[in-house]
């Protein structure tokens, strides 16, 4: 007979420590976003490694737009136009990410961001469209906004300015 007593009686947390640690990682929105970083990484040496060419983003041939934006102008800006122009705004500041419309572009994976504000939804790490209104971020952790600040050197190195997000009431400046 196989006595199996001795495995019952071991609290499941004491045998294996890592679902207590997986959960004590992703309490952190830094080590999620560092496990985010770490996630696309990987997946781009993976996919080198299988012999595919990493696609280069294919820059548009879109006339180069230099303008500030409400929320509301920013909305049509979406990947649905016929020049199939994005917009996505970050940290109060527009940037023309038509050539990533893989990511961003209708049915891409954060097309919640296109044509919208995605200050909160990066900081959080989440991809959540907002439909709020102008949002100050005022309640962001600093965590969050220090996340937030990485996200926005990213998109300043890869994509076009093309000038700020007004604030309900702000003239435009261009
Ligand atoms: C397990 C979940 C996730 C995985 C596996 C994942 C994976 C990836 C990968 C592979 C890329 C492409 C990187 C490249 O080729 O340059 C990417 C891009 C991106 N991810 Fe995620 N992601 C995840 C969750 C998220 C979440 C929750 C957010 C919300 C903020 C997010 C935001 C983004 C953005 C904005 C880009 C495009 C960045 C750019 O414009 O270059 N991801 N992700």
């Amino acid at each position: 007979m196989v006595d199996n007593s001795d495995s019952s009686d071991v609290p499941t947390e004491s045998r294996c420590p890592i679902p207590n640690l997986f959960s004590e990682m992703v309490q952190n929105p830094v080590n999620i976003f560092l496990l985010g970083v770490i996630t696309i990484l990987l997946y781009r040496i993976i996919k080198r490694s299988f012999g595919e060419s990493v696609e280069e983003p294919v820059k548009p041939n879109l006339p180069k737009l230099q303008k500030d934006f409400t929320l509301e102008e920013l909305k049509k800006y979406n990947g649905t136009q016929a020049d199939g122009r994005i917009l996505i705004a970050v940290n109060g500041f527009v940037y023309d990410v038509t050539e990533a419309k893989q990511f961003y572009g209708p049915g891409g994976p954060y097309a919640a961001f296109a044509g919208r504000d995605a200050s909160r939804g990066l900081a959080t790490f989440s991809v959540v469209s907002n439909e709020d209104g102008y949002d100050d971020l005022s309640d962001l952790s600093p965590t969050e906004l220090a996340s937030l600040r990485e996200w926005e050197l990213q998109f300043q190195q890869k994509y076009e300015f093309v000038g700020a997000l007004l604030k309900p009431g702000e003239r435009p400046y261009s």
